[in-house]
């Protein structure tokens, strides 16, 4: 695991941190003493490392005569049970690695030297989080998942257009799908909502031969656990997994590892034509008047679904026009 960068002695600092993270990941109150002595440290240096947590975004309660505690505990990422729950074949096809700490997990497959075929990297937190269109993506520590594949695609970039839509299907399908959750939805070209509220993003990054060889980083962010204080600082209405499925961090990381891995095999085969009718289930803005805009220009119509690229079909006064992903935005008009 990588460690915390904090500490004059960074080594020692960085693993108390951690130690302590989870022994308070139960949620229980824990004296100091106790804390100390598990440890090997003092009192007053168990109190120094508490400090430290709040930097991190974990928030700790302290009740006199009582201890110490992380209220309604944590769950962390277990990188070995999840290997051991994935199914045989997702297994066989993937390098999974679990972080601590790391600026975003895209940029940490970005800076794999070599294949990133199959490479997947989960952390518990991302201190430079990045959303589409140049946000940032707010990502406390082991709350929240935030999920990185590598896979490569020879074909070139157009192949790719419908990429970040089909991902959009394999986390609804994830998350348990429509039959289960009725208020899943999906906005073109890849928000994943709740109820209308955003639960999830997903940030699709390439590089190598836009006409051939092209290496591709899937980035996916959804809100699990994100808690109301951190969630005070999303500047959106925004959901939380935890409203549809309480089946824990580790279960739903394995779900869409295992989702992820199958979208990818099927879409470097066929494209993006097999969940196009998918994906318009989920559609949320479906024959709704809508407004696209990118930084120069805006248009409106009625949204009419997705064609086999996944570009948006907008029927305009002009009649049917097709908009392309990228850094456009979708707005209901209203
Ligand atoms: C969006 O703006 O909706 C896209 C958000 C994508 C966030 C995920 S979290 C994992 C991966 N690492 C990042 O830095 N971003 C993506």
């Amino acid at each position: 695991m990588a460690p915390f960068n904090y500490g004059a002695n960074p080594m020692n600092e960085n693993m108390n941190e951690r130690m302590l993270i989870s022994l308070l990941a139960d949620g229980q109150f824990h004296s100091g003493e106790k804390l100390g002595e598990r440890l090997g440290i003092s009192r007053a240096a168990v109190w120094k490392q508490l400090r430290k947590l709040d930097d991190l975004g974990v928030a700790v309660e302290s009740v006199k005569g009582r201890g110490y505690r992380i209220p309604g505990g944590l769950e962390l990422l277990d990188r070995d049970a999840m290997v051991a729950a994935l199914a045989p074949n997702i297994a066989r096809g993937c390098v999974l690695t679990v972080l601590d700490d790391t600026s975003s997990t895209n940029d940490w497959i970005k800076s794999r030297t070599g294949s990133w075929q199959g490479l997947v990297c989960l952390a518990e937190r991302q201190t430079s989080g990045r959303g589409r269109r140049g946000r940032s993506w707010v990502s406390p520590f082991g709350r929240n998942l935030y999920l990185s594949v590598g896979w490569e695609f020879d074909g070139g970039a157009a192949l790719l257009e419908g990429l970040s839509l089909a991902v959009g299907v394999a986390v609804c399908r994830a998350l348990g799908g429509r039959r289960e959750h009725a208020g899943l939805s999906l906005k073109w070209p890849n928000d994943i909502l709740l109820s209308g509220r955003k639960l999830g993003g997903i940030l699709v990054e390439l590089q190598g031969d836009p006409s051939g060889l092209c290496q591709v980083v899937v980035g996916i962010g959804v809100n699990y656990g994100m808690g109301e204080t951190t969630g005070e600082t999303i500047d959106q209405p925004w959901a939380d997994g935890r409203e549809i499925t309480t089946t824990g961090r580790n279960h739903l990381a394995v779900r869409l590892v295992t989702e992820v891995m199958s979208m990818l095999a099927e879409f470097t085969r066929s494209g993006f034509t097999p969940f196009r009718d998918e994906w318009c289930d989920y559609d949320a803005t479906r024959d709704l008047a809508v407004r696209v805009s990118t930084a120069a220009t805006a248009r409106e119509g009625v949204a009419r679904g997705v064609d086999d690229q996944g570009a948006l079909i907008l029927e305009t006064d002009k009649g049917l026009e097709t908009v392309h992903g990228g850094e456009v935005s979708l707005r209901v008009a209203r």
